[in-house]
C-alpha cells in the first residue's frame, strides 16, 4: 500500500504514522525526520537544509526530491510506504508521480489530516520529541509518564529548534501558499480522503485505519 499523509504542521502526521505503520508493516519515510536527522550528523544535506529548516521555510524541491528518489529505491519500500511531509509543493507533486510511473507503481491513498489553524501553535509549541527513538509526546494532550522520560526507551525528551511560536507563524504561512493547493491536485485525481484531526489521537488513528481497510 502507498500511502500519503498530508496536513499543516502539527496535524498530527507524524504521531498517526508512527501507530499506522504498525499496523500496515510500510516504512514511514518523513522528510523532515530525514532532514532533522542529516542536521544532526552535520553532513552536506545537513548544512544545506539547515538554512531553510531553521527558518521555517520549505527546503528547495531539487534537495528533497533527490532524497525521497534514493529512500523508495530502497528494497524495504517494496511492500509500499507512507510518505510524511512530502509532496509539499506542486513541482514536488509531479517528481514523485514520475518516480512512481519510472517504478510502476502509484499512489494509492492520500489522507488529509484537516485541523484548524486556532488548534496549531498549542500543539507544536507542547511538543517534546525522544532523543534516542523519535516517539513523540505532547505536554498537555499526550504527557510522558515522567516528566522530560520517553515512556518506550526512556530517552531524554526535547523541544524542536521550530517549534517557537514565531517559526511556527513562518511554517503555517509556507503551508498555506505552497502545500494547501496540493488537495486540489490529489482531489481531481480522485485521491484524497479526509479525516477529521481534531479528534483525540485514537479516534484519528481508527478513522485513518478504516479508511485504508477501506
Ligand atoms: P516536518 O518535520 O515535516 O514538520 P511539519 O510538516 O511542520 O509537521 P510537524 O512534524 O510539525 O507536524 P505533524 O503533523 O507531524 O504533527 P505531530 O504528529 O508531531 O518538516 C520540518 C521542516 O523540514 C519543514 O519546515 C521544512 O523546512 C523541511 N521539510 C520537510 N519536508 C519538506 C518538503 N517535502 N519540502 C521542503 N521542505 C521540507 O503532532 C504535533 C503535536 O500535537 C505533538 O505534540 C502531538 O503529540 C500532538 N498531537 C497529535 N495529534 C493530536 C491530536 N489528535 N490531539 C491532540 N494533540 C495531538
Ligand atoms: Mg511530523
Ligand atoms: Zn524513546
Amino acid at each position: 500500500m502507498n500511502i500519503l499523509f498530508m496536513g499543516p504542521p502539527g496535524a498530527g502526521k507524524g504521531t498517526q504514522a508512527e501507530r499506522i505503520v504498525d499496523t500496515f508493516g510500510v516504512p514511514h519515510i518523513s522528510t523532515g525526520d530525514a532532514f532533522r536527522l542529516a542536521m544532526k550528523q552535520g553532513t552536506p544535506l545537513g548544512v544545506k537544509a539547515k538554512e531553510f529548516v531553521d527558518q521555517g521555510l520549505l527546503v528547495p524541491d531539487e534537495v528533497t526530491n533527490g532524497i525521497v528518489r534514493d529512500r523508495l529505491a530502497e528494497p524495504d519500500c517494496s511492500k509500499g510506504f507512507l510518505l510524511d511531509g512530502f509532496p509539499r509543493t506542486l513541482a514536488q507533486a509531479e517528481a514523485l508521480d514520475e518516480m512512481l510511473a519510472d517504478m510502476g507503481r502509484k499512489i494509492d491513498h492520500v489522507i488529509n489530516l484537516k485541523v484548524d489553524r486556532s488548534f496549531l501553535l498549542a500543539r507544536l509549541t507542547g511538543r517534546r520529541i525522544c532523543k534516542s527513538c523519535g516517539s513523540t509526546y505532547h505536554v498537555m494532550f499526550n504527557p510522558p509518564k515522567q516528566d522530560g522520560v520517553c515512556d518506550k526507551c526512556g530517552g531524554e525528551l526535547y523541544q524542536r529548534s521550530d517549534d517557537t511560536e514565531e517559526k511556527v507563524g513562518t511554517r503555517l504561512d509556507e503551508y498555506s501558499s505552497k502545500t494547501a493547493p496540493l488537495l486540489a491536485y490529489y482531489g481531481d485525481k480522485g485521491l484524497l480522503r479526509e479525516v477529521d484531526g481534531e479528534k483525540d489521537i485514537d479516534a484519528v488513528t481508527a478513522e485513518i485505519g478504516s479508511l485504508l481497510r477501506g
